[in-house]
C-alpha cells in the first residue's frame, strides 16, 4: 500500500459517497495517479454514517475501511490518531469528510511528499495562493486568523515555516508521529503533532471549499479546548492548573462578597465559598488539566474524595502555619500568607498529579 487516506467523520452521511468518488478519481487507475491507496474512515457518528460507509465501500474501486468507535475518545484528534495507527501505508493523508478539503489536492500533497525530503506536507489556506473562503462567516475568519497568529507566536521555532498550523488537511509520514506522546483533544491535531517534536515541513496552498452537505461541528466548546491545548502544549499542565486555581480564588472572593451582602454570616459565607470553589476547581481540573489521566486513575468519586480531602486539609493546616510563621519569625501576615499559598499551590499540584490521578 502506498497511500492511506484517513478521514475522521462525525455525522457526515450525505458526504460519504461524493468523497469516495472524488478521492477514487484522483488516486486510482487510468485518469488518476495510479496509486495503491485506501480510505480509512474513523467514525464517531450517531447518525447513519457507518451504514452509508459500508454501502459505499462495497461498490468502491479502492479499499474503504471503517473504524467505528463506540466512545469518541479525544474527539476529532483522537480519531485521526486512531486512523494513523490503523493505516496500511506509512504515507497518510488526513482530511475532513465534508469535502471542504478538495480531494484533487491529494495530487499536490503527494507530489511534494514524493521528493522525500520532508515528514509532513501541509495543505495551507494561508500560503500564497490558498484561501479560506469556506469558513462560514466573518467572525470565523477573524477567529481563525487571530488564533493562527497567536499560535505561531507561541511556537516561533517549530512553526517557523507553517502558515496554517490549524489546518485539518495534510500528508504525513506516520512513522514520525509518536501516538503515545500526543494528547489529542478536539480539533487541532496537526498543531499537537508539530508542537511536540521537530518535523521537516513543506506546504502547498489550497482553497478551503464550502461544505458539501451538513453543518460544521466546530463550536465555542472546541474553542475552549483549543485554548486549553495551547496552554498545555506550551507551559505544561501546571500552568492550566494555576489558571484554574486563580479563577477559583476570584470566584471564592466573589461568593463571600455576594453572601455577606445578602446578610449571611462571614464565617458561613467563607466556608460555603471555599467548598464551592473546591468542587468547581475539581470539575475544571477533571475536564481540562488531567483529562488524559482520568482513564487510568481511580474512579471519579474516589478522585473527588482525595481532592476534596486534600484541599480541606490544606486550608485547615495553612492557617496555623501562617500564625506560627508570624509569631516565631519576623514575617508579616501578608508575606506569610503569600508564601504558604505559593507552597500550597505546588504541593497541591504534586498531590493531584501523583495521588489523585495516579495510574
Ligand atoms: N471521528 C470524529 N469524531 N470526527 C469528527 C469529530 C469527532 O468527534 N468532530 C468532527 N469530526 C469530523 C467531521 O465529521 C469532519 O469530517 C471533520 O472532522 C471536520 O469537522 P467540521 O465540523 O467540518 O469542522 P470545520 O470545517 O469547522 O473545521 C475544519 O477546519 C478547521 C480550520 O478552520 C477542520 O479541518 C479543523 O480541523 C480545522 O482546524
Ligand atoms: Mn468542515
Amino acid at each position: 500500500m502506498q497511500l492511506s487516506i484517513v478521514v475522521p467523520t462525525y455525522n457526515e452521511a450525505p458526504n460519504i459517497a461524493e468523497l469516495v468518488r472524488r478521492v477514487a478519481a484522483v488516486v486510482d487507475g487510468r485518469a488518476g495517479m495510479g496509486l495503491d491507496a485506501e480510505i480509512v474512515f474513523v467514525d464517531d457518528s450517531t447518525d447513519t454514517t457507518p451504514e452509508v460507509i459500508r454501502e459505499v465501500a462495497a461498490g468502491a474501486p479502492l479499499p474503504v475501511r471503517l473504524i467505528h468507535r463506540e466512545r469518541a475518545v479525544g474527539g476529532l484528534g483522537g480519531a485521526v490518531i486512531a486512523g494513523l495507527e490503523a493505516a496500511e501505508a506509512d504515507a497518510c493523508v488526513v482530511m475532513d469528510g465534508d469535502l471542504q478539503h478538495p480531494p484533487e489536492e491529494i495530487r499536490a500533497l503527494w507530489h511534494r511528499f514524493s521528493r522525500g525530503d520532508v515528514d509532513v506536507v501541509i495543505a495551507s489556506r494561508y500560503a500564497g495562493g490558498g484561501t479560506s473562503s469556506g469558513l462560514a462567516d466573518r467572525t470565523r475568519v477573524m477567529v481563525s486568523k487571530a488564533s493562527t497568529a497567536v499560535t505561531r507566536a507561541m511556537f516561533p521555532i517549530r512553526l517557523k515555516d507553517v502558515s496554517d498550523p490549524m489546518t485539518g488537511f495534510f500528508l504525513i509520514d506516520r512513522r514520525t508521529v509518536e501516538a503515545e506522546q500526543l494528547k489529542p483533544r478536539g480539533f487541532k491535531i496537526l498543531l499537537e503533532i508539530l508542537a511536540r517534536r521537530p518535523l521537516r515541513v513543506a506546504e502547498v496552498p489550497f482553497d478551503f471549499a464550502d461544505r458539501h452537505a451538513g453543518e460544521s461541528k466546530a463550536s465555542v466548546r472546541q474553542g475552549v479546548h483549543f485554548l486549553a491545548q495551547l496552554t498545555a502544549l506550551r507551559f505544561g499542565k501546571m500552568s492550566l492548573f494555576a489558571i484554574i486555581g486563580g479563577l477559583g480564588a476570584i470566584a471564592n472572593v466573589a461568593i463571600v462578597w455576594a453572601l455577606t451582602q445578602l446578610g449571611v454570616d462571614y464565617i458561613v459565607a467563607a466556608i460555603v465559598a471555599a467548598e464551592a470553589t473546591i468542587v468547581g476547581n475539581f470539575l475544571l481540573q477533571e475536564r481540562f488539566v488531567f483529562q488524559d489521566m482520568r482513564e487510568s486513575a481511580s474512579g471519579v468519586w474516589l478522585r473527588f474524595a482525595k481532592s476534596f480531602a486534600f484541599n480541606n486539609a490544606e486550608a485547615l493546616v495553612r492557617i496555623p502555619i501562617v500564625a506560627m510563621m508570624v509569631s516565631t519569625g519576623h514575617v508579616s501576615a501578608v508575606l506569610a500568607t503569600a508564601i504558604t499559598l505559593v507552597v500550597a499551590f505546588f504541593v497541591r499540584f504534586l498531590f493531584h498529579s501523583l495521588v489523585v490521578y495516579a495510574p
